[in-house]
């Protein structure tokens, strides 16, 4: 019987079998995540993938925790990762500590992820020694869109030493883990080369020490847009809206429902 994996068996996977993590938002992903991933990360892209919002900036304190508490009932063994939404800490490590504790106690995480470099290291350093594991997340920070004005690629050239200055930071801090996000290739892998600690990678690098990516995405649900760095395994989009189809044109043919969907006067013997 499988024990829950903890920040710091994932801590303790730097430079060995690579970590595996998607998101979910639901209880029945939750599930079908849990059973072949070392972590599942309550993303803020839920507001984007299921609520159809424009970018991650509305999610609220309250989407985080009705999600994280769906999945928390889907997992037996992977390690259950929740963002910090847009505006819950950026104030300061008071204000981000009293949301990641809400985050954690309300929902059952064992770590939050929150979004930014050098400017968040006082913030990481501060939950991690009151007990709240600390993921952190450099390179493109979506939160930060109208900040960077647009979802580029972050480190190409002289913009490089800001990320690895951002990615040592939290790590010196005290994350047990840190997502890069869309930097080059080069750039991930030296700084996989430089950190103690795990690199998640997403549009970054094969050698990063793990790879995340958004489940809608990879399953071909989310299909509004197709970043670079997604492979599809699926295409569910497009079974779905083959299947709604087909349901459609039956009910409208009277062939559905059929003789063994409905149920007879008499009940049988
Ligand atoms: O919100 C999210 O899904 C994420 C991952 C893509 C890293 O932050
Ligand atoms: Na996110």
């Amino acid at each position: 019987d499988q024990r829950r994996a903890t920040p710091p068996d994932i801590r303790a996977r730097k430079g060995g079998a690579p970590l595996v993590v998607l998101t979910a938002y639901t209880t029945p992903m939750a599930r079908l995540v849990d059973r072949h991933c070392d972590i599942v990360l309550v993303g803020d892209s839920v507001g984007m993938v299921l609520h159809g919002l424009p970018s991650t900036l509305g999610v609220t304190m309250e989407m985080m925790i009705l999600h994280g508490q769906a999945v928390a009932r889907g997992l037996a063994q992977a390690l259950m990762v929740i963002d910090m939404p847009f505006a819950s800490y950026e104030e300061g490590p008071k204000q981000a500590f009293r949301n990641a504790a809400r985050l954690i106690a309300e929902t059952g995480a064992a770590a939050v992820k929150l979004e930014g470099g050098a400017h968040m290291a006082e913030t990481v350093a501060f939950l991690t020694a009151r007990g709240i594991p600390v993921m952190g997340h450099v390179g493109l920070t979506p939160q930060a869109v109208n900040q960077l004005g647009g979802y580029r690629v972050q480190g190409r050239g002289a913009d490089a030493d800001r990320i690895r200055r951002d990615a040592a930071a939290v790590a010196a801090a005290g994350a047990f883990s840190v997502v890069l996000e869309k930097v080059p290739d080069a750039l991930a892998r030296e700084i996989t080369q430089a950190l103690e600690v795990p690199t998640i990678g997403i549009g970054a690098s094969a050698d990063c020490d793990g790879q995340v990516l958004v489940v809608d995405d990879m399953l071909g649900m989310f299909t509004e847009f197709r970043p670079k760095f997604v492979r599809r395994y699926a295409e569910l989009g497009a079974d779905a809206d083959r299947a709604i189809a087909e349901y459609a044109a039956d009910v409208r043919a009277r062939r559905f429902p059929a003789p063994e969907h409905v149920f007879a006067m008499e009940t049988p013997a």
